[in-house]
């Protein structure tokens, strides 16, 4: 039977030096490959790491590392984390884990699965190197079966090599998503064996199930695989396979009424797998999936179950205040439900492949993926990362769309870049003829490249180039905006300050090919042959500082700050792609000096008309324009301002600002009271400065200090400031206006945890969550056994 344990538990891991052989713990010398398992130093067993520190993964050394002012434009590029080309005394680093594996183990194939290492990973099983993996974004496994120690003790090393970058934003560095051991019978199904697609016909779903079946034994057998789905007939087939044979066999299962997957609606079936000889289980496990149809329509845009449906997309990177790229599951989870609130219904996964827990997220959600491959080619080796990510993530109804890269301009344009984009769509349509194949590609020309030969044209930012044009040309290719937007805010800031790095929150200010949230937006809502478009980006994230440097080493393209904060743009989204009732005004209330002063003031709100009231005194009615926003210059006068707005004449909502007093007490919000008990599990707590009335101060930036006690520990804190220089692993943080972060993560004992937050002069604050046995009901933990 199959057995999938986590690995992420107790790694030792320490910094090398990359040019530095003697702290690379002996790496020269076990690159000479003469003989097997000979290799020494750390991928030796015999190596004590004893006073190496223990770590559990996902895990980014880069956030816990000093930042570099000095930096040049690819570290600013990379938000100054001293790690990267010029860094090499913290560009290496190295993990190693002891594990048992029984006596009884022996037969079995074992193997481990890396979701993901940045970057250019080499591993050793016992002091036997496994090989070399470079891409720090997709997927890779090793077989163990032949160089395990049965009975006994065996040791994993991994040297991570972060030198090289593979993009222009925060990369982390180290094993910062999931390791597993998978262990099956000789005779099982193949990793990612599973590939179910459907059908709907008049007479219901045809679900078509293809499943690779290994025999990796020397005797030939006959084996009954079945599968079945709740609620419908299950398909049974007799597979003989000769000895080191594989196979794949389709069956089909029918689905009288099937309920559709949907953003709205996430039906999800799932499928059992039973590989049974005699009466022997030999296999069995269970694949999620969802049933949906897809079409691409260039005059009418994209329609999901027949029905069109507009992207109201977001582009993310995997990154967040606290842990950098290690998120945890609950994480992309809670970033998720974040973006569902919003009314967004799409996510691209800019500019690489997913980890599995993100897509699993959107599948129970509701969330459409692009899912999109890093670095575009068709040599073996890039292909194959790319053929790899489609073969792991097929069965996710999520993803709509496969992406063979972004902005590869070298290639994009070129005659080379045509045919290499001919073998990648070829190789997307090979594995899966279910979905179409985009690129995101920038205008220039696009007479030749990769608008020839994708199915549907990603667009990246309507500044660039001529989209109307291009229709014109092309009238019969679909087009969707895969990337937009690029509006610069910084959360709570209301003037542009170059000193410190701030970018004023009033939705204006973009680089030369982005767009304000309204402009792009009303461009897109307005043109039906457009099938929606995904803005850059949801969260802010390290790197790209754009439009500073140093001191600023965070992005402000996000809707939501770094904490998943909103900015006031989030409530522009808000209002036009989400079916409630939004009032937002902006800017806050405090202001002083300022009195009698004229402010810009300005409402985001999905109702007809708002009527805008100063401490009682009416400015009067305006209507709102769809897909726009209402402003008003105020004169300052302390006290409050309120918006009431209304639908056919009747008040439907209030929204209020109001000047606050000075700062005196801390409020801590958790996004949850339960967690998991499974060491991996998380609540996001916010925590506001508040006044003696307890509204949220909008310029404090007092000091909290955190210390949490019992069965949790605290993972990590941020703040949302994007020029902050604080360290996101240590237990305190500077409010950033009125906001920060703390991440409380469960141990492995159910129990109370309680946080404690003090600041001077501030009353302190307890939160007591609870660690329960019982996952949470929204929580995405970790389910599988841990390995000892
Ligand atoms: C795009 C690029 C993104 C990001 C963005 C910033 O051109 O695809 O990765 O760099 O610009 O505006």
């Amino acid at each position: 039977m199959r057995q999938r344990l986590s690995l992420d538990r107790t790694w030792r891991f320490a910094l090398g030096h990359a040019a530095d052989v003697g702290r690379d713990f002996g790496y020269a010398r076990t690159r000479s490959l003469v003989k097997a398992g000979e290799d020494r130093g750390a991928a030796s067993p015999a190596f004590d790491d004893s006073h190496w520190r223990t770590v559990n993964l996902p895990h980014d050394w880069a956030i816990e590392l000093p930042l570099d002012p000095k930096g040049n434009k690819e570290l600013c590029e990379h938000g100054f984390r001293a790690v990267g080309p010029d860094h090499p005394e913290n560009s290496v680093g190295w993990y190693r884990r002891a594990f048992k594996i029984p006596q009884s183990d022996l037969g079995r194939r074992i193997s481990i699965e890396f979701d993901g290492v940045f970057r250019d990973s080499v591993v050793w099983i016992n002091g036997h190197r496994l090989g070399r993996h470079e891409s720090g974004y997709t997927s890779f496994r090793y077989d163990l079966t032949d160089y395990l120690n049965y009975g006994a003790r065996n040791v994993i090393a991994v040297r991570v090599d972060a030198s090289m970058y593979e993009g222009w934003w925060y990369e982390g560095a180290g094993i910062y998503r999931h390791v597993w051991l998978l262990k099956t019978d000789p005779i099982h199904v193949a990793p990612n064996g599973t590939f179910i697609t459907s059908r709907i016909t008049p007479a219901g779903a045809v679900v078509s199930i293809r499943t690779t079946v290994m025999n990796e034994s020397n005797d030939a057998v006959t084996l009954d695989l079945r599968s079945d789905i709740q609620g419908a007939r299950s398909a049974r087939s007799k597979v003989r396979l000769a000895p080191w044979q594989q196979r794949e066999i389709t069956q089909r299962i029918r689905i009288k009424r099937p309920n559709l997957w949907s953003p709205d609606a996430p039906n999800l079936y799932r499928l059992e797998t039973t590989l049974r000889r005699g009466s022997g289980i030999l296999d069995q496990y269970a694949t999620p999936f969802g049933i949906r149809t897809l079409r691409w329509d260039a005059k009418r845009g994209f329609f999901l179950n027949g029905k069109p449906l507009k992207i109201k997309g977001t582009c993310n990177h995997q990154n967040h205040a606290g842990v950098g790229t290690a998120m945890p599951d609950r994480l992309h989870e809670l970033r998720i439900e974040k973006l569902k609130e919003l009314g967004s219904n799409a996510y691209r996964c800019s500019h690489y492949a997913a980890t599995p827990e993100l897509l699993d997220a959107c599948d129970r959600l509701g969330m459409l993926v692009v899912a999109e491959n890093r670095l575009a080619g068709s040599s073996p080796q890039i292909l194959g990362d790319f053929a790899g990510m489609i073969r792991r993530d097929r069965n996710h109804p999520s993803i709509f769309l496969w992406s063979i890269g972004n902005e590869e301009h070298t290639i994009q344009w070129s005659k080379a870049g045509e045919r290499i984009g001919r073998t990648m769509v070829r190789t997307a349509h090979q594995l899966d003829r279910t979905r179409k194949v985009t690129a995101a590609m920038h205008d220039r020309g696009l007479k030749e490249g990769f608008a020839e030969i994708v199915d549907v044209h990603g667009w990246n930012y309507i500044k660039v180039g001529d989209i109307e044009a291009f229709h014109a040309r092309r009238p019969d290719q679909p087009i969707l905006g895969s990337e937009e937007a690029s509006t610069l805010c910084t959360r709570g800031v209301y003037a542009d300050d170059a000193t410190r790095g701030y970018v004023s929150a009033y939705d204006q200010r973009t680089p030369k090919w982005g767009s304000t949230a309204q402009a792009w937006w009303t461009f897109f809502a307005g043109r039906p042959w457009l099938a929606g478009a995904f803005l850059w980006t949801g969260f802010d994230y390290r790197g790209e500082p754009i439009p500073y440097q140093w001191p600023c080493t965070g992005s402000h393209f996000g809707i939501m700050d770094a904490c998943g904060f909103p900015k006031d743009n989030y409530f522009y989204y808000q209002s036009w792609w989400s079916e409630r009732i939004v009032l937002h005004l902006l800017p806050h209330w405090n202001w002083p000096r300022r009195e009698g002063q004229p402010i810009d003031v300005r409402c985001f709100s999905n109702c007809d008309q708002v009527e805008l009231l100063l401490n009682g005194n009416s400015f009067g009615r305006s209507a709102m324009r769809r897909n726009s926003h209402l402003a008003w210059q105020v004169p300052y006068q302390p006290g409050t301002l309120e918006a009431r707005g209304f639908r056919d004449g009747r008040q439907v909502a209030v929204a209020k600002v109001e000047t606050t007093g000075v700062p005196a007490a801390i409020m801590l919000e958790p996004d949850r009271n339960a967690l998991g008990a499974d060491g991996n599990d998380l609540a996001s707590v916010t925590v506001r400065v508040v006044d003696e009335k307890g509204r949220t101060v909008p310029t404090a930036d007092n000091q909290i200090s955190f210390d949490v006690s019992g069965a949790g520990h605290l993972l990590g804190v941020g703040n949302g400031d994007p020029s902050s220089h604080e360290c996101d692993k240590h237990p305190q943080r500077r409010a950033f206006n009125g906001l920060c972060l703390a991440l409380i993560q469960s141990n492995e004992r159910p129990g109370r945890i309680i946080l404690s937050a003090r600041s001077e002069g501030l009353i302190e604050s307890k939160l007591i969550l609870r660690g329960t046995q019982r996952t949470p009901a929204s929580g995405a933990s970790h389910r599988a056994r841990r390995l000892r």
